[in-house]
């Protein structure tokens, strides 16, 4: 087991291969203060960190309590005692007071892992994970809480969550709760985060560690375009390779807090979980409160050690069902190709190019519902609109399963336009505050998914959809924000469980659409990469990336979000051209390859392609069932960022037995340069021997790390070349 208690020194320790995590109990009262976490070390406490002499006790006789609080690492801090940094816990009596601070109760120890009920989450077996439950309380209001702890047996990953329990005969209402805290010393630490907006998601931005508190949030409803839950402190001087990193990334859909917090003395505290603003719980008697999880990475190999143990853990961990391990169906979608404007005959004609070169699904994207011809209506009334699409999607579906192809379904079931027989029928259903007309977003109103008799209309509607017609997939998309938070059915004191109480019901009805329809592959999309957060990925094993379809601009966004996820997860096609989305124009193979580690399709009108496109995808399919898997099962390597180097591109993935690699670059633009680019690979055995099935060349795995690559030279902006090596 993983996790053990030192009763001589009061410590839990959690063991993961390479880290080690301390907790201490301190004093009578047994403060949870922690100790240490980092590289694994073979001690069972390292209380000296506390820095507490031995004449130094914090509490109760002591007269320098608040002093010593205020400077003491804790593993999940409370409010208003002498701590003055960011609380995990606060709350409101009756009263209106607002203390509160935990101590020891009782543990215990298991192992496997507990479902957190509602929630998305990792899971894991008793071969793969240990479990510590700490329970503690505050004994002045009968509030308990049980601090969960899952260290993993084969990956450097602590998962932690707060299930928060009204023991006592009063309400009170809890105005933050965070999953987990992490105290430590500043190593002169660099914060990493991931930035972006609409269509330009996931940019890696990384800045030195200043005084005072900075991170990230979204209060949009949604994780957002803008900030990623997530956020990781690594050494300044830690590179890809090398160095320490710690992350923090956050299992929830919905508004979030990650901060790192430097005060005096260098001490750190990072947090992350709901965002406090606009969240007020009102725990009555006998009520709990779980918060999501939050995943704590460790790593001492940079950045590729972080990388690598979160995209084991999502894959292994995380995303469920059939389609987990399974290849992924290459398709074609119809929303770049004809937007609204497309009719059966229409369909059929993309579906039969697509059959005849080997696609295996063709997604029909917005406008098949309601009077949908502009994106202003009908959002609501999930029931085929048979003048477009006449037979109806069963008609649709036959015929493209006819054609040996899978058939897929656009739908956005939390919004309902104000032109809907939906609306004029339970204008309540949207989220709005009486006598405050509610702000429109792409002419869309948001529904209020915390009501079960909303979820319940809309899942009726689906149900029916997804039980006449052969639908192997659905794009569940999610185009706006979330304001007017107002519920028609929540009384006054709990208008703040709203957007928490909306996140649960968007998981609960994704859960009941897997559950009656087991073989569904579901993909998550929020106006492209709005909500690609681990939360859904425990619905969806992948995410529509971005809504950004320019091969260029990908490189990027992909390498952003391949940071924290695995490649299997991301939805890339290979798109119109000039790009929708900024103009530029890119060859046709240069998309392929972009597209080609991820979940591999096309969002183009195939039937205005050239002979000489079309001609290339066969070749493009048979590469993504040959090295797709190597990309989607394997570690990922960032070789090379054109968002740094300002040239060219590169990634690269080893398949688990190291037999395999895959190198993708793209030369993105040229520069005053003669000699071919030096490319160190990464993540090869060192004394097997690989041969390029590029050039032939025959090189151990040492001397293709430390010697490097020479990549071809191009002498065209925008072209790439997929390198594969083969043990030999
Ligand atoms: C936003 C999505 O990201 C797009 O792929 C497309 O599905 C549109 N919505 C349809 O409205």
């Amino acid at each position: 087991m993983s996790i053990s208690y030192n009763e001589q020194e009061r410590s839990f320790r959690l063991d993961t291969p390479g880290s080690t995590y301390l907790i201490n109990l301190v004093d009578e009262e047994g403060f949870l203060c922690h100790a240490y976490y980092g590289r694994r070390i073979p001690d069972d406490t390292m209380r000296y960190l506390l820095r507490l002499g031995p004449d130094q006790r914090p509490f109760r006789d002591s007269g320098q309590q608040v002093g010593l609080f205020d400077a003491l690492p804790m593993e999940y801090p409370g409010h208003g005692l002498g701590d003055f940094r960011e609380s995990c816990l606060s709350l409101e009596t009756e009263e209106g007071h607002r203390v509160c601070g935990l101590t020891y109760v009782s543990h215990r120890i298991y192992g496997g892992k507990p479902a957190l009920p509602g929630l998305p989450a990792t899971y894991g077996g008793e071969e793969d994970c240990a479990t510590l439950e700490l329970r503690c309380r505050d004994r002045f209001l009968g509030l308990e809480v049980c601090l969960l702890y899952t260290a993993f047996e084969k990956l450097d990953v602590i998962c932690r969550s707060a299930r928060i329990e009204n023991r006592g005969e009063r309400p009170v209402t809890l105005t933050a709760a965070l999953s987990a805290c992490l105290d430590m010393d500043n190593r002169d630490f660099d914060l990493i985060t991931l930035h972006g907006s609409w269509a330009y998601e996931r940019m890696i931005q990384r800045r030195p560690l200043g005084w005072g508190k900075q991170g990230v949030s979204s209060l949009r409803g949604i994780s957002s375009h803008q900030e990623q839950p997530f956020l990781a402190l690594a050494e300044r001087a830690a590179t890809q390779e090398h160095g320490q990193v710690y992350a923090m990334h956050l299992v929830y859909s919905g508004n979030f807090l990650a901060q790192a917090e430097m005060s005096q003395q260098g001490l750190l505290r990072a947090v992350i979980g709901i965002h406090p603003q606009d969240f007020a719980w009102r725990l009555a008697p006998g009520e709990s409160f779980q918060t999501p999880e939050a995943v704590l990475a460790y790593s001492h190999t940079g950045l590729d050690g972080m990388t690598h143990a979160l995209h084991d853990l999502y894959r292994n961990h995380l995303t469920r069902g059939p389609w987990r391990d399974k290849p992924r169906p290459s398709l074609v979608n119809n929303w770049e190709a004809t937007y609204f404007d497309f009719d059966t005959e229409k369909l059929l004609d993309i579906a039969r190019t697509a059959a005849g070169r080997g696609i295996e699904m063709l997604v029909l994207d917005d406008g098949w519902f309601g009077r949908r011809n502009t994106d202003d209506n009908s959002l609501g009334d999930w029931f085929v609109n048979e003048k477009k699409l006449p037979g109806g999607l069963k008609y649709l579906a036959d015929e493209v399963n006819k054609l040996g192809m899978k058939f897929g379904l656009w739908v956005e079931p939390e919004m309902v336009s104000p032109d809907s027989e939906l609306y004029r029928a339970h204008p309540d259903y949207a989220l709005q505050i009486p006598g405050r007309p509610p702000m429109l977003s792409r002419t869309q109103l948001v529904l209020d998914f915390s009501r079960q008799e909303v979820r319940d209309c809309i899942y009726d509607q689906l149900h029916k959809v997804l039980s006449e017609a052969n639908i192997a997939y659905i794009k569940w998309d999610m185009n706006r924000a979330l304001t007017d938070v107002g519920g028609a059915c929540l009384p006054p004191e709990q208008q703040g469980e709203l957007l928490h109480r909306y996140v649960l019901g968007v998981y609960e009805l994704q859960e009941r659409l897997l559950r009656d329809f087991p073989d569904l592959l579901l993909e998550n999309c929020a106006s492209g990469g709005g909500r690609f957060d681990p939360g859904m990925l425990y619905y969806s094993p992948q995410i529509w990336t971005s809504d950004n379809t320019d091969a260029i601009d990908r490189l990027r966004i992909q390498e952003g979000t391949a940071l924290l996820y695995p490649l299997s997860t991301m939805g890339a096609h290979v798109a119109a051209c000039p790009s929708h989305t900024n103009g530029r124009v890119t060859p046709f193979a240069t998309r392929g390859l972009v597209s080609l580690p991820g979940c591999f399709g096309y969002e183009l009108d195939l039937t205005k392609l050239t002979e000489e496109e079309l001609a290339m995808i066969p070749g493009q399919l048979e590469n993504y069932r040959k090295v797709g898997p190597v990309f989607h099962s394997g570690d990922y390597y960032r070789l090379a960022s054109y968002g740094e180097n300002g040239e060219y591109d590169a990634l690269m993935a080893v398949s688990k037995d190291r037999k395999t690699a895959v190198i993708d670059y793209v030369h993105v633009m040229s520069r005053q340069r003669r000699r071919d680019v030096l490319l160190p690979l990464r993540g090869l055995d060192e004394t097997t021997r690989y041969r390029s099935g590029e050039t032939g060349e025959i090189r151990s795995g040492a001397g293709w790390m430390y010697g490097g690559m020479l990549l071809p030279r191009m002498e065209v902006d925008f072209l790439g070349k997929l390198i594969v090596l083969e043990a030999v």
